[in-house]
């Protein structure tokens, strides 16, 4: 285990959009620099920065052309290496995001392995041996590339059509051109990306989110043998980095634990029911109190009793891939959806703007590959002035608009409002770490919930202290019947407190309380 996550509360910087620091309308490396102060103020002691190297950026980034080179308009690798170091000076930590499943079609690789004749990089992408042949129905490849170049084959690609997936194998070679996961074609590939990831260690990263981590070996249908690739991914750094953090993308804990990865995203695709609470037409944290948690909390349960021990689940507040929470809920039902997120098991994760309920942004232009996802990736919202701060460039030369709703938040505004969800956010990331019943690795046990049902209560154990947390976004009062029969202290609330009498818990209208038993 890496000791550190279990105190870790992340905050997911979209570099593009977080600060500009040299007037070019892009956020960059020393922008960022600049405002880990208010990342620390927030309470949040680590950082996943999305990916920040060199590339073409028809995917914002997720379509890499130098894993070993930082994008210039984000500074110099040695600029990276600074802000790594004031970010361990203050004793937070910081992880790069990892995309070992693709490149993209600009990267040296995939420019030799598209020629005709045999090289290095012939077998690094995977290709047919015949133009006309393609990849239908095979699972984990999106599509084809093909008629490109000389070279007589399609190449597999994993997301966009500029995305050319990499060479890790087949679970179950059936065709010449396939090759086995162990086959030494696919561990060049592997190796290949350990060095990478060696290389931004050895600078001072402190591990990473790995992108798509469930997709590395083709028609794999159970999962086995990725999750066989990502234990011997495990191993290598079992052996040289122990302390670094490897965080899947994949959304399927009871799989990408098993492959040795310490935490697990819950997302907006895969069997999880992460939307039901926040992103649906009656979503669980809204007052109309119409919606449902059960069935997260058993699919939760079930993946829960499956990992346990084995390393984490954790919930974000949303993504760059997902409309932000704040389209469905407003700032009061966003504080009840952040108590349940700081409270949870595994660490939590904001993601940028989300502490002041930054507004999805709907209808804009896509930018770099973002489609609907544009409108979650716009600028930081700082404060008064040009551009809220966030560059000082002239407004049409940002890389995304900034949102131009005159009731915008920032974080100005609510710095300077003892009510706002920002310093209700501070309070509640506050709380958790001086509990340790509330951090990442104590077990959690569901106390009640129940099918369309209100409250939601569960209890978290740690090794000193034993808190249980009641939360109601329903605006009724409600009440319900729990094992745990009295409680000692209430640690936090929001709203009216919750009282608990011989196991009778009553929870106010849309409040929340952690008590301590
Ligand atoms: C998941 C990333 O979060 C997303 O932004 C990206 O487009 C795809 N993977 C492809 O890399």
């Amino acid at each position: 285990m890496v000791e550190w996550l279990d105190q870790a509360i992340f905050y997911e910087i979209y570099p593009q959009s977080f600060q500009d620091s040299n007037a070019d309308g892009i956020g960059d490396f020393n922008g960022i620099k600049r405002r880990l102060d208010h990342i620390q103020a927030l309470g949040c002691n680590a950082i996943w920065m999305n990916p920040c190297f060199a590339s073409p950026f028809s995917d914002a980034g997720y379509d890499v052309a130098d894993y070993y080179k930082a994008a210039p308009r984000y500074g110099s690798n040695e600029e990276l290496r600074e802000l790594f170091e004031e970010i361990h000076n203050r004793n937070m930590h910081i992880i790069l995001d990892l995309v070992p499943g693709h490149t993209s079609v600009e990267h040296p690789w995939f420019k030799e392995s598209m020629k005709a004749e045999k090289n290095a990089y012939t077998d690094r992408y995977i290709w047919t041996d015949d133009i006309w042949k393609g990849f239908d129905g095979v699972n984990n490849i999106a599509g084809c590339i093909r008629g490109i170049s000389d070279r007589d084959g399609s190449c597999a690609v994993n997301f966009f059509s500029t995305q050319p997936a990499l060479n890790y194998g087949f679970a179950h070679p059936t065709e010449s051109w396939q090759f086995g996961p162990d086959s030494e074609e696919a561990t060049a590939s592997r190796i290949a990306m350990q060095d990478i990831m060696a290389f931004w260690l050895d600078m001072g990263c402190d591990g990473f989110r790995v992108d798509m981590a469930g997709s590395m070996v083709k028609g794999d249908e159970s999962g086995e043998a990725t999750i066989a690739f990502w234990q011997k991914v495990r191993t290598f750094m079992e052996e040289r980095y122990p302390d670094a953090a490897m965080i899947s993308e994949w959304g399927e804990p009871d799989k990408s634990l098993k492959g040795g990865f310490h935490m697990d995203f819950l997302l907006h695709f895969g069997p999880s029911h992460y939307m039901d609470l926040f992103r649906v037409d009656e979503p669980f944290f809204s007052k109309r109190g119409k919606g449902d948690c059960k069935e997260f909390v058993d699919t939760y349960k079930k993946n829960y009793q499956a990992t346990n021990g084995k390393g984490l689940i954790c919930i974000p507040s949303g993504n760059h891939d997902m409309p932000r929470m704040r389209h469905w809920l407003d700032e009061e039902e966003m504080k009840i959806a952040f108590a349940f997120l700081l409270s949870m098991p595994g660490a939590p994760f904001i993601y940028y703007g989300d502490e002041i309920g930054m507004q999805y942004v709907e209808n804009l232009q896509s930018v770099e590959g973002g489609f609907s996802r544009t409108g979650a990736r716009t600028p930081m919202q700082w404060g008064d002035g040009v551009n809220d701060g966030f560059s000082t460039a002239s407004p049409d030369k940002l890389y995304i608009p900034m949102d131009t709703n005159e009731q915008r938040p920032t974080v100005k505004k609510q710095e300077e409002d003892p009510d706002s969800l920002l310093h209700h956010v501070q309070a509640l990331t506050k709380i958790r770490l001086e509990n340790e019943a509330l951090q990442s690795n104590a077990t959690i046990a569901f106390e009640y919930v129940e099918d369309h049902a209100y409250p939601l209560v569960y209890r978290r154990d740690g090794k000193t202290q034993q808190v249980l947390v009641a939360i109601n976004p329903s605006g009724q009062e409600v009440t319900c019947k729990i094992e745990t029969k009295e409680a000692k202290q209430v640690l936090y609330h929001y709203g009216d407190k919750a009282s608990l009498k011989a196991g009778m818990l009553t929870v106010p209208a849309t409040s929340v309380t952690f008590f301590t038993i």
